[in-house]
């Protein structure tokens, strides 16, 4: 078997981040979490630092290093997303606070730091929030940007187009200059947008599998889920709550069950009606260069069968 894969989460946790986490989390044989980082999107930074923590010691995980980074965007100030995700991020089951430290390095810091400790292209990087920690990362410190693996990150629309404004998807609206800079650095990037975690709805029959576990795992995540699905349902009228931030994770575990189409990607950031939106070039009109593996769709059966599974390990 080979050596596992080494990952930094990046993270605002967010029910459907935790998920993303304990997948990870599940999988030691496949995944070496060298550090969680935390950034501020969904809830302010001090909860979302806490929240990975929480979810760390739901899996049983304390020892998983975890980083606050970045507070606020590079440019812009904080929107965060409690009308989604609730007071504290994490609403839906109740979970002790976390006794696991956090580390007292930046975020940023540890991203820079690690990159260059490890052998190039051998640590990929899994945003699942704002682009904000990974931006300031590759500014303070240029030449960690060749030594990325891969980015393998939740954000953006097309198809889709977006969830907090008419034109823009959360995670890339929060701070659009960072992801700018992200999709402009040259390093192989892999996006899971809305067009695809849309298609990832835990439906009733689904969640009932998670709470089939009868883990205090199972049981949690389904409850995240009873929680934060509401807001899909009256929004979209879906069938259930869309796990966006599990794709990276399940993407890293197991990409054949994902397609999509290498195309150009640019980030929108002075348009007043548009900021934030993802112009993917899907029917490949311009001659701009190819920056990304834009997902399109995935196997949703085999993606639940694949959490399912791997979450029985907790
Ligand atoms: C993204 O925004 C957040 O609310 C979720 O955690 C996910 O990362 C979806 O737009
Ligand atoms: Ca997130």
């Amino acid at each position: 078997m080979s050596a596992p894969r080494k990952i930094i989460i990046d993270t605002d946790p967010g029910q459907d981040d935790a998920v993303a986490i304990l997948l990870a989390l599940a999988c030691p044989d496949e995944l070496e979490i060298l550090g969680i980082t935390c950034v501020a999107g969904n809830v302010p930074l001090p909860l979302t630092q806490k929240n990975a923590r929480i979810v760390c010691e739901l899996a049983g995980k304390p020892e998983t290093r975890v980083f606050a980074g970045c507070e606020a965007p590079l440019m812009h100030s904080l929107v965060t997303a409690e009308h989604v995700h609730g007071k504290t991020g994490l609403d839906g089951p109740s979970l002790p606070a976390p006794v696991m430290p956090l580390e007292s390095q930046h975020a940023v810091d540890f991203i820079i730091d690690t990159l260059r400790a490890e052998p190039p292209a051998s640590v990929t990087l899994c945003p699942l929030g704002p682009l904000t920690n990974i931006a300031m990362a590759f500014e303070k410190a240029p030449d960690i940007v060749g030594r990325v693996q891969e980015i393998v990150l939740m954000g953006g629309a097309y198809f889709e187009v977006g969830n907090i404004t008419p034109a823009a998807e959360f995670n890339i609206y929060v701070d659009p200059e960072a992801a700018k800079i992200v999709f402009d650095a040259g390093a192989p990037l892999v996006v899971m947008p809305l067009d695809v975690t849309h298609k990832a709805l835990v439906t009733k029959p689904r969640n009932d599998a998670f709470r089939a576990l009868k883990t205090p795992v199972g049981v949690a995540v389904a409850q995240m889920t009873d929680f934060f699905e509401r807001f899909d349902r009256e929004k979209y009228g879906s069938e259930g709550a869309p796990l966006h931030d599990p794709c990276v994770t399940a993407y890293l575990l197991r990409p054949e069950l994902f397609t999509g189409r290498h195309i150009n990607v640019e980030i929108e950031t002075a348009s007043e009606l548009t900021r934030g939106m993802t112009v993917a070039d899907w029917w490949r009109v311009t001659t701009r260069k190819p920056n990304a593996l834009f997902i399109g769709s995935l196997d949703a059966d085999g993606f639940f069968a694949l959490l399912t599974e791997r979450l029985a390990r907790l």
